[in-house]
């Protein structure tokens, strides 16, 4: 039986073939070196994302809610529902179009604009970073200076990820001193408030009339920081590096900018940035036939599922017509119908990704102006060899392109 290695350079380098194995032979994998079990048939994710009575989002390690207290991310039933009700409607429907999407396009052209006069540049450094950041801070209502502010307790927080120390300590302590900085702005718009994201943060209920403390509104905040900066940067540098290495489907795109939306979609679900999620596992489980106990830990990989032959014909194939997958929208309930799939790079179910649209939006327009802007743009020779793959992203770790 061939060895099987989630951790070799190999496998971080190209994943594809080892979880096209493991579909095919032992789906439901137990990693004895993580201690975890990984499943990577597109059928069996959207089993362990759906049931959320027995797969909690709370699992039994280090936790995000030791750095930046308890958010949605790690809540389960009626609390989850209960503030996930509250903060999801600032980022869809008429907030995103009116409130929201006039900073991305505003962000957007400014960045594009930066770039005349160049020959080559780096999408991380010029596009990539800069977008979701300056995005976070006018839909936050904080001023423009306070951009680095909000990178370096991005960075740091995220870095705090890793669970060891000094990094939980130096993320703890960055969430604090920031969180000073959001007190301040709430307490300024109880007096003024306005058509900001903090504003209808503490304004909103959920059913029950229940608003959230000033101490929940903190934490959701540094929370949007770290899930929506760094996999937003990451889906904007591997998006172009996709299409810079299909050309005649950018020239598809460029005859036909109405694709660009397909080609969002059909570019989560081949190549959609987060690889893994973990859950919990509350009381035993057959999954697939292999009992999953109580207290362990699940990993569902999403990049393997967005990759399963078994529903999308010829997976690494870039396919802006691609007829078994739903091209127009992402679902949160999913939506597997005999002919088409939805693709699970945001996830699924409860914890479907709050910035879904906000990504779709930063990453298509400002793909927009870019084709818009220059006729001509090539991966330049100064790029090396550098997919990277850690416990969690698929990412390219720097794109340089030529205009
Ligand atoms: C391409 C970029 C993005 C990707 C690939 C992505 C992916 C995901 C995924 C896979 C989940 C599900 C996690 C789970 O099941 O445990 C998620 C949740 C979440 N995402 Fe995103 N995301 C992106 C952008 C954003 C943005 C822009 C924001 C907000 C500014 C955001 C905010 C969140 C939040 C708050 C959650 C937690 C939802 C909950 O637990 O109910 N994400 N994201």
């Amino acid at each position: 039986m061939k060895e099987i290695s989630l951790h070799s350079a190999n496998f971080y380098r190209d994943p594809f073939p080892t979880f096209e194995h493991l579909r095919h032979t032992t789906p439901v994998y137990f990693d004895a070196s993580e201690d975890r079990w990984v499943v990577t048939r597109y059928a069996d994710v959207s089993e362990v994302l759906r049931n959320h009575e027995v797969f909690t989002a709370n699992p039994p390690y280090f936790r995000f809610s030791e750095i930046i207290g308890v958010t949605i991310s790690n809540m389960d039933g009626k609390d989850h529902d209960s503030r996930r009700s509250i903060v999801a409607p600032g980022m869809i429907g008429k907030n995103l179009e009116h409130l929201i999407l006039p900073h991305v396009q505003q962000s957007s052209t400014y960045l594009v604009d930066r770039l005349a006069g160049l020959s080559d540049f780096s999408v991380r450094k010029m596009l990539a970073k800069p977008l979701p950041l300056k995005t976070m801070t006018k839909i936050l209502g904080l001023d423009e200076r306070d951009e680095n502010l909000l990178a370096d307790v991005t960075t740091k927080i995220l870095r705090s990820l890793q669970g060891d120390e000094p990094h939980k300590t130096i993320g703890r302590e960055a969430h604090e001193e920031f969180a000073k900085t959001v007190y301040s702005l709430i307490a300024q718009k109880r007096i003024t408030p306005g058509t900001d994201l903090i504003s209808g943060l503490i304004s909103s209920a959920d059913e029950s009339g229940y608003k959230l403390t000033d101490e929940e509104v903190c934490s959701f905040v540094s929370l949007l920081l770290v899930a929506g900066s760094e996999t937003t940067e990451i889906a904007l540098v591997n998006f172009l590096h996709v299409l810079l290495s299909h050309p005649a489907e950018l020239k598809m795109i460029r005859e036909d900018p109405t694709l660009l939306n397909s080609a969002f979609t059909e570019f989560m679900r081949r190549d959609g940035v987060i690889v893994y999620e973990d859950r919990g596992i509350a009381e035993d489980y057959d999954l697939n036939g292999h009992i999953l106990k109580k207290g362990d830990v699940v990993r569902v990989a999403l990049l393997s599922a967005n990759n399963d032959e078994s529903v999308f014909k010829n997976p690494r194939k870039f396919d802006l017509f691609r007829s078994d997958l739903h091209l127009d929208r992402e679902r949160r309930s999913g939506g597997v119908t005999e002919e088409r799939a939805g693709h699970l790079g945001f996830g699924l179910g409860r914890h479907f990704c709050i910035g879904y649209m906000l990504a779709r939006a930063e990453i298509v327009t400002i793909t927009a102006l870019l084709l818009n802007t220059f006729d001509q743009m090539s991966i330049s020779k100064k790029n090396v060899d550098n997919i990277e793959m850690d416990w969690w992203v698929w990412s390219a770790k720097e794109l340089i392109i030529d205009i």
